[in-house]
Formats: structure tokens, C-alpha cells, sequence
């Protein structure tokens, strides 16, 4: 089981539509995927799960069907426990399961900021709430035999997405090729080092726990090319200024802070080719249409409103993401 988080600091660069068809993709293939919703924004939870869903995990009735990940912290949050066992919502007829996100999230941002700074007094409370996702999404994924656990967060280098980050195995950075996009990673890399060094050195000093901790050993695995258009089989040339420039970017500000001695041997990245994991494409009004489907666009039917020429990219999508499994698996395995 691996667990692999999408981030970019920059917003709406496509990290959501990504992760939601690579789970999608990876089922068909005979994967069994488990996908979080630790951004507040739920905009996974929103294409994954009906509405009536969505507002029963968010009701506060004891008993109700699902639950969302907030339920599961909820006690944390209110200083009167640990964080409690939830079912996360399984999608009928898939082996998708997704722990459904929440705007109440935010809440648990205060505790884990005080929980930092009782990891860095290398404290068992700190880590101890710093887990606590972690170790829920462990327990669920090990007695179900996930095979690979997607986790979805919002665009922001705050206090969840550490606590995300530390909890990952792999993470992976959708980007546009575009000046933000770009200019999105060129924090990542130094953040990243420093908190996993300062998380590793707290964690020698505090020894053994009784309880299950997050690692904090991360691992960069390739970049996602996402939404750029193809004319005739070539490159928009406005984007091409910007794509060339990825590799570079990457290279400087996201391998070389994380393969310093301090962080050795596990963070040292073996360098690759270009560090690009996959491409997606830009699918336009498809894009939309398999929202309120709650479908990837790769299972879109006329039925969903797909007409003429469109089946022809529907298909297009199912063979690119075919080919992304293939590369996702080889590289997460
Ligand atoms: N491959 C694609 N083709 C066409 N449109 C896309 C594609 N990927 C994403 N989009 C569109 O781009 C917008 C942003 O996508 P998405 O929500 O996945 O980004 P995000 O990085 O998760 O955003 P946020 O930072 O807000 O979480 C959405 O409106 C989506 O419809
Ligand atoms: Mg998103």
C-alpha cells in the first residue's frame, strides 16, 4: 500500500481532476484505492459522492450512514480523545473508498499547529495528533488491502498539508506550464526540507511510541504536465517557453534542497530523465460534463451528453490514462 499525496502550491493547476482520474483509472486496472479529502474546499468529495452523501456525512446525527473525515478528529479538535474510527463512503460497484472531506477542517488546524511546535519539544502529543489522519487512513487501508491510498489537498504549504506530507510515501506535483505554476514550486522544495529534517531530529530524540507514527520520509516522484493545449500534434508555442523551463525549475528548487547529506539516505532522489511522471491533456467542456457525471471522462456516454467528435477524445482519455497507470505504477510500486 502507498500512500501519495498531489501538491502544488499554486491553486487550480488541476491537482483535484488529476487525482480523481487516476483513481479512477487504477481501479480498472484491478487497484483497490482509497482517496482522502484533506483539502477544506471538497472538491474531490464533490465528484466522487452524490450530494445526499455529502449531507449526511456533514449532519451531526449519531448513527448516520457515512461520516466525514472531520467526524474522525472530531475529538482531537474538542480535547477529549483520540481520533475516533470512521467507515469512509465506498463508491457502489468500485473498489473506491473516500474519506469525504470538510469545510470543518480548518478547525483541526489550530490543534495540529500547536501539536508542531510539541513535536518539535519532541513530545508524544505531537505526534500523536500529527498521526492521527495517518493512522486512520492506515488502519482502514491495511484491513481492506488498499493498494494505493490518493490523497488530495488544498493549495497551501499550511499546517494539514504538513501533517499530509509527513504521512505520505510519494508525492507528486500537477503543473501547468505557466509563470505561476512555476513559480509555485520554487518554495516547495526548501519548505519540504525543513520539515522533514526538523521532524526526523524530533523523532529520534523522542524514541519509541506505542502508537503508529507518521514516518515523515516522503519521496518526490515526477511531475504531472497537465492542461496544455495540442494544435496539430504541437505545443501551443505560448506554453512551450514555460514547459521547457520545468526540468530546470524541478531540478533546482525541488531535488537539490532535498538531496542534502541532512536528509539522507532516504530523501536522496535518483535523478532521472526530465522528472515528468505523466501528461494530461486538456479536455475542455468534457472537463464539466464528467463533474455532474460524477464520472471520469474516460466512462462518459452519450447518455451523459457526450456527442459526435467529443467520444472520440472520451477514448483518447481512456488510452492516455491507461498509459499513466502503467508509468504511476512502475514508478509507486
Ligand atoms: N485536463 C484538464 N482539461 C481541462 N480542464 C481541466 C483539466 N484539469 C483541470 N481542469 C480545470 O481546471 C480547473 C482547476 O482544476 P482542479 O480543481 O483540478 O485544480 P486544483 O489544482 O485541484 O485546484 P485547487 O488548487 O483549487 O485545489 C477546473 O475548473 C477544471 O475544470
Ligand atoms: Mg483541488
Amino acid at each position: 500500500m502507498k500512500k501519495v499525496v498531489f501538491f502544488n502550491n499554486k491553486g487550480g493547476v488541476g491537482k483535484t481532476t488529476f487525482t480523481f482520474h487516476l483513481g479512477y483509472a487504477l481501479e480498472k486496472i484491478g487497484k483497490r484505492i482509497l482517496f482522502v479529502d484533506a483539502d477544506p474546499q471538497c472538491n474531490l468529495t464533490s465528484w466522487v459522492c452524490p450530494e445526499d452523501i455529502i449531507e449526511t456525512a456533514w449532519q451531526k446525527d449519531e448513527g448516520k450512514t457515512t461520516n466525514s473525515i472531520f467526524d474522525s478528529i472530531a475529538p482531537i479538535v474538542s480535547g477529549s480523545g483520540d481520533y475516533t474510527v470512521i467507515e469512509p463512503y465506498k463508491v457502489p460497484d468500485k473498489n473506491i473508498w473516500i474519506y469525504v472531506g470538510d469545510l470543518m477542517l480548518s478547525d483541526f488546524e489550530t490543534e495540529l499547529s500547536s501539536a508542531w511546535t510539541q513535536v518539535l519539544a519532541a513530545q508524544e502529543r505531537g505526534f500523536r495528533v500529527t498521526s492521527a489522519i495517518y493512522r486512520l487512513i492506515n488502519d482502514f487501508a491495511k484491513k481492506n488491502n488498499i493498494d494505493y491510498v490518493l490523497i488530495d489537498i488544498g493549495p497551501n504549504l499550511g499546517v494539514l498539508n504538513r501533517a499530509m506530507l509527513l504521512s505520505c510515501d510519494n508525492y507528486v506535483i500537477p503543473m501547468v506550464p505557466d509563470m505561476f505554476s512555476l513559480r509555485g514550486t520554487q518554495n516547495i522544495g526548501r519548505v519540504f526540507a525543513g520539515w522533514i529534517k526538523d521532524y526526523q531530529l524530533s523523532l529520534t530524540r523522542a524514541g519509541e511510541f506505542k502508537f503508529d507514527v507518521a514516518p515523515g520520509r516522503p519521496q518526490f516522484s515526477g511531475y504531472i504536465l497537465q492542461q496544455f493545449n495540442k494544435y496539430r500534434s504541437r505545443i501551443v508555442k505560448a506554453f512551450e517557453k514555460w514547459q521547457s523551463q520545468i526540468p530546470d525549475t524541478i531540478s533546482q528548487y525541488i531535488i537539490a534542497p532535498l538531496s542534502v547529506p541532512a536528509l539522507a539516505p532516504y530523501n536522496l532522489i535518483q535523478p532521472s530523465s526530465n522528472y515528468q511522471l505523466a501528461e494530461f491533456k486538456n479536455y475542455n467542456a468534457l472537463v464539466p460534463m464528467a463533474q455532474n457525471a460524477l464520472k471520469p471522462i474516460f466512462d462518459l456516454t452519450a447518455a451523459d451528453g457526450v456527442v459526435g467528435g467529443h467520444m472520440q477524445y472520451v477514448r483518447n482519455c481512456g488510452d492516455e490514462f491507461s498509459n499513466i497507470c502503467k508509468a504511476f505504477v512502475t514508478q509507486i510500486s
